[in-house]
């Protein structure tokens, strides 16, 4: 047996590498709420974060032995790693989850699917055996995400003395949706994910979601428990990062940018197709067209940073973001006013100068686990922002008593939240954004993370 007491396995670690031009590594680390939500249990000796070589970065710093305490990267080989990640975990189980296979775009059960998922059994035996090696009697395993649904199961049978858990950080998909997967696929993630002693999902939604599919297809939960977790935003962490001078010297270029006296919306994405961006571009050009007194008096901030390139469905995605925008700013913009200020490269310290100026923030997902960004603008912005908040996303349970709703596929209803959001009389917002960070920020990723091991030892 290994030595550590905690075990945390993502398919994205806390770290990564760069090669520089003088052959030495470079090691980032990266945001997000897992990682804060681990430095909880600190840097505790016992704990040990496994999780995939991502870049050749990465993989070159396997070779060389060099790591930091408490990471260990799994040098999988690429090939089977671009099956298991880009073909299966957000090619099919993303789709299906967030529901995004409608006609005329479907999934395709043929051959190199089959190949694509032999990886996945491969890349999640590979986590298991890593985690078997390295927990030490009676450890405490939490397994992240859809990336890795077979690990539970596996990881069972070879030490059936852990307490395994596993979190979803994305919805599941009701019975009736995820039976799209093959019969013999469907039954392997259920069977692996039942392998765990606990499941956590985000909200009630997803969790009753994954309790009927494994009635209807698996005979039941039989010993696995099921709770939910709210991850929230990190205020601490959120509040003094964005007063860093960085963030300042951005917020100074946006102002420019945005021009003199005008209002912001902000929208800050992952560029994929869950996220609904295009519809939202869609709603705030009709919101110029049915509502011309806005015209010139604001301006919407769009950061949409590509995701997943290597597949051509986000790529094809990502162009046409980039379209949309174009449109918008050929049909309505003037020598001094740009409708839509689109940026691609991924910033963090812009996008907390884009909270900052929020005025109102966009939020309108298909379809979305949680999201973060509608928990954190108004933790962040200034003057207090009204948010524009899709129903369809996690956070809306939390958030949706001070938010504007709205339907994600409705954007003629979404311009008309646009426009309720941007009139708002300016007391309403603070005292609604205030409320909405306190709601945000109920459960900071510490706690988050500390609750999920509490449970799973109890
Ligand atoms: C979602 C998933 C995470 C994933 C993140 C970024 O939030 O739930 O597991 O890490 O997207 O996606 P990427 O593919 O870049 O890791």
């Amino acid at each position: 047996y290994g030595a550590a007491q905690v075990l945390v396995a993502s398919n994205r670690g806390p770290v990564s590498y760069t090669v520089g031009e003088d052959g030495s590594l470079d090691a980032k680390r990266g945001g997000g709420g897992l990682v804060s939500g681990l430095s909880a249990i600190g840097s505790d000796a016992d704990a040990l974060w496994v999780c995939s070589a991502l870049s050749d970065g990465d993989r070159e710093a396997v070779r060389r032995g060099v790591g930091e305490d408490g990471v260990r990267m799994l040098d999988i080989p690429a090939d089977v790693h671009a099956d298991a990640y880009n073909g299966i975990a957000n090619s099919v189980l993303w789709f299906v989850h967030h529901m995004l296979y409608q006609t005329p775009l479907e999934p395709v059960f043929d051959a190199e699917f089959r190949r694509q998922w032999a990886s996945y059994e491969t890349y999640n035996r590979a986590f298991a055996e890593a985690l078997a090696e390295e927990a030490a009697q009676g450890a405490a395993v939490v397994v992240q995400d859809y990336h890795l649904t077979l690990v539970p199961g596996m990881l069972r049978e070879l030490r059936p003395d852990l307490r395994i858990g596993h979190f979803s950080h994305t919805p599941w998909a009701p019975p009736e949706y995820f039976r799209m997967l093959p019969d013999d696929v469907a039954g392997q993630v259920l069977r692996g994910m039942l392998g765990a002693d606990r499941l956590g999902f985000l909200t009630e939604r997803w969790a009753e979601a994954f309790t009927a599919c494994a009635e209807r297809f698996a005979g039941g939960l039989g010993g696995t428990r099921i709770g939910v977790h709210g991850l929230g935003a990190d205020a601490d962490f959120l509040r003094k990062r964005a007063h860093e001078p960085d963030v300042e010297e951005r917020m100074a270029a946006l102002r420019q940018e945005i021009g003199e006296g005008r209002r912001t919306i902000v929208r800050v994405d992952r560029t994929e197709l869950s996220k609904n961006i295009v519809r939202g571009l869609l709603a705030y050009r009709r919101l110029l067209e049915t509502h011309a007194e806005w015209r010139e008096r604001v301006v919407h901030v769009a950061f949409a940073y590509p995701s997943r390139q290597d597949l051509a469905v986000y790529r094809d995605y990502t162009a046409e973001v980039q379209r949309v925008a174009d449109e918008i700013n050929a049909a309505y913009g003037t020598p001094d006013w740009t409708p839509v200020v689109l940026h691609v490269k991924d910033d963090f310290a812009r996008s907390l100068a884009a909270y900052r100026l929020a005025d109102v923030a966009l939020v309108n997902p298909i379809r979305d686990g949680m999201n973060l960004v509608a928990k954190e603008v108004p933790v962040v912005s200034d003057a207090g922002c009204a948010l524009v908040l899709s129903r369809e996303a996690g956070a809306h349970e939390e958030l949706g008593e001070d938010a504007i709703t709205v339907n994600p596929y409705d954007v003629t209803g979404t311009a008309a939240a646009l426009h309720e959001a941007l009139s708002m009389r300016p007391e309403e917002r603070a005292e609604r954004s205030k409320r909405l960070a306190a709601a945000a920020t109920a459960l900071p990723p510490a706690q988050w993370f500390v609750d999920q091991l509490d449970a799973l030892r109890g």
